[in-house]
């Protein structure tokens, strides 16, 4: 072979591989296949080939499942993607037949009905793993109810809440994310299958048929908008990147609450892993990975951004680029989902080092100043700088407001000097808790109703 040749050849095969899609797209064989059976039979029901076409049509497609799921299948580049791929072996099984398959269908609106099924197939696991993780939260939340924790803000200690009530937060979140994939499942749930290159045909076919039994609401209303759509993509990307946001939020939280200066959590030695160098550790490498995991859907969210960012219509083969980032968030989400929901499950809350951290930070000033208000008809600003300085003279003691006698009160401030007995009661930790019971608030009774609110939910998705 000349030189001249040898590079020919190899500009061919690198040609060959940047154009193909097949080393990925074979990911979406099934719903290939499947909306290549509901497209056959459509044709045949329509006369458009006949009953026996299409038995043999489907007797192969079935075989060809079969020898992709049994890894009897040859992948190979020059058939470019997974819908050539079907369609040649389509042909050496039952010859001239398998030609007429493409009738009435351009890779264009196979591409798209092939992705969306795969969308929302996917859509409908990770709503099932949201609702597993769900219920592990609230379950979770039951049993901490009256768990005395500090509820935080800018990681400062604020006011005191119970572990439950901080848990539920993370419930409501999924709870959005769940609603989310649901009404990104319902808008998309239209079949694109006839809308062809990029509009329509004229063979009489019935999209009806076809969107029926791939189980759409209905055929999409304009055929060069279906090809040209990637919409519902951007949507699972965009829903699983925040669910993975609010993945990333309780990791954060459960490295934070498993250090040695929280001391709130226990993760299960599955999920932590010793330092090849130094031997105390136990590292949370598990959160640590869910946390850096979100980072790669973010990613995959963007760049099928860029990728359809001001694309002509209609088709145009950048985007093949749509596949690979969402299968990747795809996998990533399952895989994460999975396990944060096992961490929940096996992790051990110390109920007691979270009590103590209670007692300091004076948790219960907001209390005072909400008594002061409430009781003494002060005027929230001034009981606001009356209780800086009950904090201030508590800090000299070296105590903590909810520990101060009443004596220690009276001589906080000036103002202080004739309160009587009744205020300590304010300061307790567990009445400043339950005293939050405006709706949403973090009283253990509303935690409580909080949580049936949850399960009555839970039973009727
Ligand atoms: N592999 C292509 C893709 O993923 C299928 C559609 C190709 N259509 C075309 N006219 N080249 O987008």
């Amino acid at each position: 072979m000349s030189n001249e040749q040898i590079l020919k050849n190899t500009n061919a095969k690198l040609l060959n591989e940047f154009n193909a899609s097949i080393l990925f797209d074979k990911e979406l064989y099934t719903q290939d296949i499947k909306a290549s059976l509901a497209h056959s039979f459509m044709l045949s029901k329509e006369n458009i080939i006949s009953k026996e076409e299409y038995l043999q049509i489907k007797d192969a497609l079935e075989q060809i499942q079969k020898e992709i799921q049994e890894e009897n299948f040859v992948f190979s580049l020059e058939h470019e993607d997974i819908h050539m791929a079907i369609e040649n072996r389509l042909t050496v099984i039952i010859g001239e037949t398998g030609k007429k398959l493409h009738t009435a269908r351009s890779r264009n609106d196979q591409v798209v009905c092939d992705f969306t099924l795969y969308v929302q197939e996917k859509s409908l696991d990770i709503q099932v793993l949201l609702k597993n993780l769900i219920s592990t939260f609230v379950n979770m939340a039951s049993k901490h109810i009256d768990t005395l924790m500090p509820g935080m803000t800018h990681l400062q200690h604020a006011q005191v809440l119970n572990f439950g009530y901080h848990l539920l937060t993370y419930a409501n979140m999924f709870k959005r994310d769940y609603e989310r994939f649901q009404s990104s499942y319902e808008r998309n749930n239209f079949s694109p299958l006839g809308s062809a290159a990029l509009a329509g045909t004229p063979h009489k076919i019935n999209r009806n048929t076809t969107s029926e039994m791939l189980n759409f609401n209905a055929p999409s209303s304009h055929a060069m908008d279906s090809v040209s759509n990637r919409d519902f993509a951007l949507e699972i990307l965009f829903n699983i990147a925040t669910a993975m946001m609010h993945v990333s939020r309780i990791s954060e939280e459960l490295i934070m609450w498993s250090s040695y200066e929280f001391q709130f959590i226990k993760l299960s030695d599955e999920y932590s892993t010793t330092s090849s160098i130094m031997p105390q550790k136990k590292n949370p490498d598990v959160p640590e990975l869910l946390r850096g995991k979100t980072g790669r859907v973010y990613g995959n969210l963007f760049s099928l951004f860029t990728v359809m960012k001001a694309l002509p219509l209609a088709y145009n083969k950048d985007t093949q680029e749509d596949k690979e980032g969402v299968f990747d968030s795809v996998k990533t989400i399952n895989i994460s989902l999975k396990i944060l929901n096992e961490i929940i499950n096996t992790m051990e809350v110390n109920k007691n080092n979270m009590a103590n951290a209670c007692k300091v930070g004076h948790l219960s000033a907001t209390d005072l100043a909400d008594y002061l208000v409430d009781k003494k008809n002060i005027a929230f600003r001034d009981a606001y700088y009356i209780t800086k300085d009950v904090v201030k003279y508590a800090n000299t003691l070296n105590k903590d407001i909810s520990e101060l006698n009443l004596k220690e009160l009276q001589e906080a401030s000036k103002d202080l000097k004739d309160i009587e007995e009744e205020v300590i009661m304010h300061l307790d930790l567990k009445t400043s808790m339950n005293s939050r019971t405006s709706k949403g608030g973090a009283s253990t009774q509303n935690t409580k109703e909080q949580i049936e609110e949850f399960q009555k939910w839970l039973n009727k998705i």
